[in-house]
């Protein structure tokens, strides 16, 4: 059973630059809403009321003005700023204290999903949970590697040659042993906590498990993925799925 949500939308969206010169990526509208709108509305599908939004320092006072306290959602937010962008897993350190021992589910701001995951979020008791979906170019993502029983053995972050086409999407649920997780991690060469070596900790000790996507999913963080984003969101909407 999870009850907290973490919306990680720090970081400094360079590759949609210049969209992002005057303003934060998690802020731009895809279709007809504001990018942060899309995760929230997931964590809302699945029964999750109350939101840790992670900002970065520049544009958190828009995030403020923009989502309040969560009551246009029904649900409450609260807000911490991260300074400069060190990694997925940096970001995630900030929720040590909101998530006060208890299990969290995490999403990355630029994530769209059509699925609704309340039924193993509800089911979710101890360990990690990510979310898979076939890409056609795994290499931009972090790429799990499985076995015939199709469980996860390790996640590589950015592979020069992925080694299968499932990505792991920008969703986990993670017990309260996240945070210790964290503080073990090491800069990677692209000087950032990776979300990714925290994954592969529970892999390690044999505490993950993994479900596949079925509904539409992308992330909007390159010009190429923003635009297939707005297209996603448009049909969802137009469809009423989301
Ligand atoms: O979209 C899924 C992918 O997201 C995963 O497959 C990868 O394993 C994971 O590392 C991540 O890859 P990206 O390179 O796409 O992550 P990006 O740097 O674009 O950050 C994604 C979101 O995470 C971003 O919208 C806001 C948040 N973030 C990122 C950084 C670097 C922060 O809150 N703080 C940060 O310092």
């Amino acid at each position: 059973m999870i009850k907290k949500g973490v919306i990680l939308a720090g970081g400094t969206g360079t590759r949609l630059y210049p969209a992002t010169k005057i303003t934060n990526k998690h802020l731009l509208p895809i279709y007809n809403r504001p990018m942060i709108y899309y995760p929230i509305e997931t964590l809302k599908r699945a029964g999750i009321e109350e939101v840790l939004i992670i900002c970065g320092d520049e544009h958190a006072g828009d995030f403020t003005r923009l989502l309040q306290d969560g009551d246009e959602f029904g649900m409450h937010f609260t807000y911490r700023v991260q300074v400069g962008s060190g990694g997925i897993a940096q970001a995630l350190s900030l929720a040590e204290n909101f998530a006060c021992n208890e299990n969290i589910a995490v999403i990355l701001g630029d994530n769209i999903y059509e699925d609704d995951f309340s039924d193993i979020i509800s089911d979710f008791e101890q360990g990690a949970h990510i979310f898979l979906k076939k890409v056609h170019d795994p290499e931009r993502f972090g790429v799990a590697e499985l076995d015939k029983n199709k469980k996860v053995i390790n996640i590589e972050e950015k592979p020069l040659k992925a080694k299968t086409n499932y990505a792991a999407t920008g969703l986990y649920l993670y017990d309260k042993t996240v945070f210790d997780k964290i503080k073990k991690c090491k800069p990677s060469t692209r000087g950032e906590l990776e979300i990714t070596d925290v994954s592969n900790m529970y892999i390690n000790s044999s505490e993950m498990t993994a479900s596949f996507c079925q509904g539409e999913w992308t992330d909007a963080g390159t010009h190429e993925s923003f635009f297939r984003a707005s297209s996603i969101a448009r049909d969802l909407i137009l469809k009423n799925e989301i």
